[in-house]
């Protein structure tokens, strides 16, 4: 193995390669569980930008909404996928009730075609359930989503995504064991419904091959940059009562001082031209500034 092929795959989301030693192994399998709603597609959708804006390429297995919903999807919750789409972002929509077919013939032959050059690549299956529904037969079902793994993962990272319908807290449903089962990796979702800022949790359930976090780690969205973790206690300085255009605006600067990359920049503008939420942006910003190695004073 050369170096570049250990090198960890950071997921794009702040503050959650802290927690799994910087990022997902190469060529690796992820599954993200989570009742609907809870952000699985964002999460998915953050992971492929990630790549693309670091001249990457990515690929979209869709099995139920076409491409051109989940970009619309997408630009609502602030990500620009149209500027990607057939340049370095890539849809396979496998449609229709032969889609068993197609995993096992044409996916093959399509990736094959693109491994050949080589070319870094993440892949999102989102969502995955219906390749769990498209049989009762546990033992089928574990040859679809094996042969789905183990195609894909020829170019990259996979992550995949999982509905579940267990209520917040319960054990985890019998139908979703399987694709967690047959994953490097599992990372779950959780959404309580209660008021507050932090009443979205992420708990890591497994992770091959990694000292990963153990706790249970609340997340919050910011549209533009999408789901962001809270790995650690974040220290925020006690002046709420300034408006949160300028908290922005401070960010911006002190980014700019620190010569962040301007994709980076970008992001925090996206996001302040986002914020509508009555919480102050500054532990989310925090969080943002550390996963991306810039220190902020303060
Ligand atoms: N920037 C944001 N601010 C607040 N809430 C957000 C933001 N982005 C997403 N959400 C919330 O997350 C919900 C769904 O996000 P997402 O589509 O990623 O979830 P999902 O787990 O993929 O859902 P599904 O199972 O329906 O596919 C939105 O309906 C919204 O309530
Ligand atoms: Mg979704």
């Amino acid at each position: 193995m050369t170096m570049a092929d250990t090198e960890k795959v950071a997921s794009g989301i702040p503050g959650l390669d802290d927690l799994i030693e910087g990022g997902f192994w190469p060529k690796s399998t992820v599954v993200i569980l989570g009742s609907s709603g809870t952000g699985k597609s964002t999460f998915a959708i953050q992971f492929l930008m990630e790549g693309i804006e670091q001249g990457e390429q990515a690929l979209y297995v869709t099995l139920e909404e076409p491409p051109e919903q989940i970009m619309r999807e997408a630009d609502l919750m602030g990500f620009d996928m149209r500027k990607y789409y057939e340049k370095s972002l890539f849809f396979i929509h496998l449609k229709g009730r032969n889609f068993k077919k197609m995993i096992e013939e044409q996916l093959p032959q399509l990736v094959k075609a693109r491994a050949d050059y080589n070319i870094k690549t993440r892949v999102v299956i989102d969502p995955m359930t219906p390749v769990i529904w498209a049989t009762a037969e546990k033992l089928e079902q574990r040859e679809l989503i094996g042969k789905l793994f183990y195609t894909l993962k020829e170019l990259g990272v996979v992550l995949c995504t999982v509905e579940e319908h267990a209520k917040p807290g319960e054990t985890i449903g019998e139908d979703v064991l399987l694709p967690i089962y047959l994953s490097d990796g599992a990372i779950h979702l959780e959404y309580y419904p209660i008021g507050g800022a932090f009443n979205r949790t992420v708990k890591l359930l497994k992770m091959r091959g990694v000292h990963h976090g153990e706790g249970v780690y609340p997340y919050l969205f910011a549209r533009g940059v999408g789901i962001v973790v809270r790995s650690s206690p974040t220290k925020i300085p006690e002046e709420q009562s300034r408006s949160h255009i300028k908290t922005f605006d401070e960010a911006i600067k002190t980014a700019e001082a620190m010569k962040a990359p301007a994709r980076v920049i970008e992001r925090i503008k996206r996001m302040q031209k986002h914020w509508d939420y009555d919480y102050s942006p500054e532990e989310a910003l925090q969080i943002l500034f550390s996963s991306y190695g810039l220190k902020r004073g303060g």
